[in-house]
C-alpha cells in the first residue's frame, strides 16, 4: 500500500497556501498587542507573490507564522492557514518539522541564523537531504553538490567543504537558498533576502532566485520593503500597513492603477520614477506603534487623501476582480 502523504496535492485551481483572517498577538499576562490584525493571503502553485510595506508592518511575523516559527511571546490569536490541503494550525510539532525544510523552505536576510557555523555547508545540505529523503551519505553529498551548482556557486565540489564564515554574504545567501530548496519544496518563503547585500550582489542574488524558481517551478512568497524589487519578480503583490493587507493586486494593476494612497506614496519613493538629482522622497510621518494603532484607517494620520470618515471608521474593502483596497477614498 502506498504511504499516506503528509501533504496532499490539493485540487487544481485551489491555492497552494491560503491564509484567512490571521491575527498575531504579542504580550504577557493581561497585556496583549496585535501586530498582525487580519491578514488574508493566497498563493497558487508556481506563483510569485510579493508582500511589501515599511518596517514593522507585520511582514516577517506573517511569514514566520506560516512556518510556525514565531518568536517567544508571540502567538497566533486567530485565523486559518491551509497549505496544500493541510490545516497548518492543526499540525503537531512533528508534522510541522516534516514540512519545514521539505514542502516549505525559507530564506532570510541573515543567512548566519539559518546556517550552522560549525559545519561545512555541504554537510548541512546533505544532512537535510538525508533527514527528509532518506538518501545515503554519498548520494546526499552528490545532490548537495548539484544544488550548489544550481544556485550558481562555482566549483561546487570544493565549496561543499567550506564553512559559512569562509563565504561572502552573497555566497551565503546562495547556500541558504540551496538548503531551502534541497528537498523540492512547493513554496519558498524569502524574507528580505537581499536587504543586507550591496546593490550589485543584490541584483545577482535576485537573478539567481528568479532562475531557480523558474527551473524548479516553485511558488515564492517574496517579502521586501522595496517595491521596485517586488515589481521585478512578482506576479501579485500585497501591500501591508500596520498589520493588515491594505491593497492587493496583480503587479501591473498595482503599478498602473494603485487605489490605496499608501501604495501611491510608496510608488513615489521609487528612485527611478523621480528626478534623479533630488533627494529620495520618503513618506512623511511614521507608522503607528503597536498598542497605539488609531481607530478608523491606521494610515489616515499620514494620508494626503484622508477625509473625516477615514479617522472615524475602519474602511470597507473596495474590489474590482482580484484587485482590492481597504480605503474610503477608493470607495468614493
Ligand atoms: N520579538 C518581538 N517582540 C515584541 N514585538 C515584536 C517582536 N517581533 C515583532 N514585534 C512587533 O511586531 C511588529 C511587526 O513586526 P515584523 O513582522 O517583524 O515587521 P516587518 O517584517 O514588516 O518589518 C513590529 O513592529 C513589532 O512591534
Ligand atoms: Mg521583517
Amino acid at each position: 500500500m502506498a504511504p499516506i502523504p503528509v501533504v496532499g496535492r490539493g485540487a487544481p485551481g485551489k491555492p497552494l497556501l491560503e491564509i484567512e483572517g490571521l491575527h498575531i498577538a504579542f504580550g504577557a499576562r493581561d497585556r496583549w498587542f496585535e501586530a498582525v490584525r487580519g491578514v488574508d493571503l493566497r498563493i497558487h502553485a508556481g506563483e510569485v507573490v510579493g508582500v511589501v510595506g515599511e518596517s514593522g508592518s507585520g511582514k516577517s511575523l506573517t511569514a514566520l507564522a506560516i512556518m510556525r516559527l514565531l518568536p517567544r511571546g508571540a502567538r497566533i490569536s486567530s485565523g486559518r492557514m491551509r497549505f496544500a490541503g493541510t490545516d497548518l494550525l492543526a499540525l503537531d510539532e512533528r508534522g510541522m518539522n516534516r514540512l519545514r525544510g521539505s514542502a516549505m523552505g525559507m530564506i532570510f536576510q541573515d543567512p548566519l541564523t539559518a546556517l550552522n557555523p560549525a559545519l561545512p555547508v555541504g554537510h548541512q545540505i546533505a544532512d537535510s537531504i538525508r533527514t527528509h529523503q532518506g538518501l545515503g551519505r554519498a548520494a546526499a553529498l552528490a545532490r548537495a553538490e548539484a544544488l550548489l551548482d544550481l544556485v550558481g556557486i562555482a566549483r561546487p565540489r570544493e565549496r561543499l567543504r567550506a564553512f559559512p564564515h569562509e563565504l561572502s554574504g552573497g555566497m551565503r545567501q546562495r547556500v541558504m537558498t540551496a538548503l531551502a530548496v534541497a528537498n523540492d519544496p512547493r513554496l519558498l518563503i524569502a524574507d528580505e533576502p537581499t536587504t543586507a547585500l550591496d546593490v550589485t550582489v543584490q541584483a545577482q542574488v535576485m537573478a539567481m532566485l528568479d532562475r531557480i524558481r523558474r527551473e524548479l517551478g516553485i511558488a515564492v512568497l517574496f517579502i521586501s520593503h522595496n517595491l521596485e524589487l517586488v515589481a521585478e519578480v512578482c506576479d501579485r503583490v500585497a501591500v501591508m500597513y500596520a498589520g493588515r493587507v491594505v491593497e492587493g493586486a496583480v503587479v501591473e494593476a498595482l503599478f498602473e492603477a494603485p487605489r490605496h494612497p499608501y501604495t501611491r506614496q510608496l510608488l513615489r519613493c521609487i528612485p527611478r520614477l523621480n528626478d534623479e538629482t533630488g533627494p529620495m522622497p520618503t513618506i512623511p510621518g511614521l507608522p503607528p506603534r503597536l498598542g497605539a494603532i488609531p481607530g478608523g484607517c491606521p494610515f489616515a494620520p499620514r494620508c494626503d487623501a484622508a477625509f473625516a470618515r477615514c479617522t472615524a471608521e475602519a474602511p470597507d474593502i473596495w474590489r474590482r476582480g482580484d484587485h482590492m483596497a481597504r480605503c474610503w477614498e477608493a470607495l468614493r
